[in-house]
């Protein structure tokens, strides 16, 4: 068993894990925190971007390349006024307060989703966000706002019938490629392990023609109190999946 890197150092041991290049997180369970400690909604929320920071700086000192987490989905639009609101904010307050913190860890930020259907006071932090942090190199965090993984499938659809329409794409030579080639972020690498905490087991919408190959781990911890001790036992269970992406393993083949 690997000593757990020593959380002060720059860069982590890594040891008997293996860290992904491409990491999803679902950031689940902080209305249930909050309720838990009789606090409103909103302080789980506060917690978890809170959170998200610890994990940014914990995912580019284990040496991940880009971690994309959900933030805010299509379908939270349903949530009550107030809790919508009180998300933008945070979204906006987010950058204000930990951007420093992130250029000193060499943190890109991006972001994937409907962005161009957000108000714009949003879409601007998303614009500062991506300008400003472009050049750093060690990490991309991708922030999915106002992302649906239907809705991003859609999107490369229609990408692909305006080429039909011009008469420079045949349907019949329409592929898999040039559907992920027409994703909102193409260069990014699909996500080799999605970490889902709060114990529900399921997608929710997310990247999900990205997810086709990609491991889950779930854990029970609620997102604000899942710290660096879950994110390394997640790494640690990675290393032990036998990814054959429908094909046999590599003990089998050998036979
Ligand atoms: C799901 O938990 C979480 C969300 C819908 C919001 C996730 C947002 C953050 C962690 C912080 C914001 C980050 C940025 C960058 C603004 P839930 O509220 O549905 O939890 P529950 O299932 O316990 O109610």
């Amino acid at each position: 068993m690997a000593i757990l890197g020593n959380k002060q150092e720059k860069t982590y041991d890594t040891g008997d894990l293996k860290v992904p290049v491409s990491l999803g997180v679902i950031m689940d369970g902080n209305g249930r925190w909050a309720t838990k400690r009789h606090l409103p909604r909103s302080a789980g929320h506060r917690a978890g971007a809170e959170n998200l920071k610890e994990l940014c700086r914990n995912c580019g000192r284990y040496g991940v390349k880009y971690l994309t987490v959900y933030a805010f989905s299509t379908e939270n639009w349903s949530r009550p006024e107030g809790e919508v609101d009180q998300l933008m904010k945070l979204f906006v307050e987010f950058f204000d307060r930990y951007d420093p913190e992130l250029a000193e860890e060499g943190i890109r930020v991006r972001f994937t989703g409907d962005i161009e259907a957000l108000p714009e006071k949003i879409r601007e932090v998303c614009r500062t966000g991506e300008e400003r942090s472009k050049d750093r190199p060690k990490m991309q965090l991708i922030v999915a706002f106002n992302y649906g993984g239907r809705r991003e499938i859609v999107s490369s659809c229609r990408k692909i019938a305006e080429q039909v329409k011009a008469g420079t794409v045949d349907p019949a030579d329409i592929t898999e490629q040039m559907i992920a080639d027409n994703l909102y972020l193409p260069d990014v690498p699909d996500p080799e392990l999605i970490i889902r905490p709060s114990g529900e087991q399921r997608i929710s919408n997310f990247l999900l023609w990205e997810c086709a190959y990609s491991e889950f781990w779930v854990s029970d911890v609620l997102w604000p109190d899942f710290g660096y001790e879950e994110l390394t036992q997640a790494f640690r269970d990675y290393a032990l999946r036998d990814r054959r992406f429908g094909g046999l393993s590599k003990k089998e083949s050998k036979k």
